[in-house]
């Protein structure tokens, strides 16, 4: 890419200055505008982690797994705007048809985390572990990671996992290899594999920063390769925030996400996906005290719908996903308007091949419920 190229193309993901000039209520009834004009035409799906201002026009809120089954549903849809980030909107263009488009709203809206594993350090990785270990390795990703990481694990025979089932998925990849490769967060990876009783000294560590295996026990025992990646949102909750809450309310329940570390899942009382997380808070009697350790915008929506429990953040300084809150009114109305004008801007499109090759890991994953 020249530096021209790279120049027009900063340009052209920047927000035109008209956005900044309307108020909220202006971009809310342009918005609510073309949602009516575009009908089914439009499907724009919201991660749980959006902020309230955008989650109002979603069509479906859900977890990351939810919204792929969605999209992959969705024949009608002509454009998807993806209200989360650029894996989800990668994964949305993969399961769905030729003939439908995907946006993401803003194009700097990543996550740190699917960054933190790229395609280069993992052919690296794999190679250097093929070597050690022989043939004996299954790849698995979290879906938070890029298409060509994707596609890497589908022709190696390995599959993808959300939250939601990352239990059974590494259940089933343990029965087709003797050990598995698991991308890119070390924390879900290893929270997940101990509770299917895999012990912690049978657990290693991949290191892409310097192509190091970390690890101190025998090779024979390993069953669990966890890359070095972490959620730079989850890892804000600590065992001292746990602390902090046994010593002062003794009867407030933690709950936690398990890409929190496993220090901090160990600590808590329970612990699950996004969706696990509302399911336990939409079922417990009124007056039930909580202490959340997951995304910002969705503890403050779960106080919100649960006037009647007793809701607080784990971590009483915790923000928001910052790539997530990237989505925002200006952005969505930019996105929209550039549709009903035909221009074709911030389009996710992962090429054929790549799809091709992620699409059987997206499979794997979605044929096992
Ligand atoms: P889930 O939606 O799978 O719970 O993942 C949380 C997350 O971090 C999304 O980026
Ligand atoms: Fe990525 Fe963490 Fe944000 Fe999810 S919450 S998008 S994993 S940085």
């Amino acid at each position: 890419m020249s530096i021209v190229d790279l120049v027009n193309g900063q340009v052209a993901t920047m927000l035109p200055e008209r956005y900044k000039k309307y108020t909220n209520e202006e971009m809310v009834e342009k918005i609510w505008a073309i949602k009516q004009s575009l009908g089914t035409k439009l499907f724009i799906p919201g991660h749980h982690y959006q902020k309230n201002e955008v989650i109002q026009f979603a069509d479906e809120t859900g977890d990351s797994l939810q919204l792929a089954q969605l999209c992959a549903a969705n024949e009608l849809a002509e454009h998807i705007v993806f209200c989360g980030v650029h894996f989800m909107a990668e994964t949305a263009d993969i399961l769905t048809k030729p003939h439908q488009k995907v946006y993401l709203p803003d194009m700097r809206a990543g996550c740190s985390m699917a960054d933190m594993a790229d395609i280069y350090q993992t052919e690296r990785a794999w190679n250097h572990l093929q070597e050690r270990f022989g043939d004996t390795i299954l790849p698995l990703t979290y879906v938070n990671s890029t298409a060509a990481i994707k596609a890497f694990v589908g022709r190696n025979g390995g599959a993808t996992v959300t939250s939601s089932n990352a239990k059974v998925i590494v259940k089933w990849a343990l029965t087709q290899k003797k050990r598995i490769l698991f991308l890119p967060d070390q924390h879900l990876g290893r929270n997940t594999s101990y509770d299917l009783g895999i012990p912690l000294t049978h657990m290693a560590v991949w290191n892409p920063l310097t192509d190091v295996l970390e690890f101190e026990g025998r090779d024979d025992d390993c069953e669990v390769i966890l890359w070095k990646g972490h959620c730079s949102v989850h890892e804000n909750f600590t065992v001292e925030n746990i602390r902090y809450i046994r010593d002062n309310e003794p009867d407030r329940q933690v709950i936690v996400h398990p890409e929190c570390t496993h220090e901090v899942v160990m600590q808590s009382d329970d612990n699950g996906s996004t969706k696990y997380i509302i399911e336990q808070i939409t079922a417990a009697p009124p007056g039930t005290k909580w202490a959340i350790g997951t995304e910002m915008n969705l503890v403050n929506r779960l106080m919100d719908v649960h006037p009647e429990q007793d809701i607080i953040s784990l971590n009483p300084l915790m923000c928001p996903c910052l790539t997530m809150n990237r989505i925002d009114l200006p952005h969505l109305l930019w996105c929209l308007e550039n549709i009903t004008e035909g221009i074709e801007h911030n389009i996710i499109s992962v090429d054929d091949c790549t799809s091709l090759e992620a699409t059987k890991a997206l499979d794997r994953m979605l044929q096992r419920p």
